[in-house]
C-alpha cells in the first residue's frame, strides 16, 4: 500500500474509534440519568413509605392507649359490679 494510502486508512480507523467511543460515552450518560431518574423515584417512594409508617404508628399508640383505658373501664365496672352483688347478698 502507498504511504498516503496507509494514511488514509489509519484516519478512517482513527474516526471509527472515536465514533466508538462517542457511542460508549453516550450510552454511559443515558444509563447514568436513568439510575438518577431511578434514585429521584425510590427518594420519593422512601419519603411516601416513612410518612405512612409515621402515620401508623401514630395509630397504634393511640390504640395502645386507648386499649389501656378501655381495660381500667372494664376492670373498674368489674370492681363496682362484685362490689354491688356482694352488698345485694
Ligand atoms: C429515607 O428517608 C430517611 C428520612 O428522610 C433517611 O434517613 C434515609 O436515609 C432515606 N433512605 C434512603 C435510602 O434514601
Amino acid at each position: 500500500m502507498k504511504r498516503g494510502g496507509r494514511l488514509r486508512v489509519m484516519k478512517f480507523l482513527a474516526h471509527l474509534l472515536l465514533m466508538s467511543l462517542l457511542g460508549i460515552k453516550r450510552q454511559e450518560q443515558m444509563h447514568l440519568s436513568d439510575l438518577e431518574m431511578q434514585v429521584a423515584q425510590l427518594c420519593v417512594e422512601n419519603t411516601t413509605l416513612l410518612k405512612g409508617l409515621t402515620d401508623i404508628s401514630h395509630k397504634f399508640n393511640k390504640a395502645v392507649v386507648d386499649n389501656h383505658v378501655l381495660r381500667s373501664d372494664v376492670e373498674a365496672l368489674l370492681l363496682s359490679s362484685i362490689l354491688s352483688n356482694s352488698m345485694v347478698s
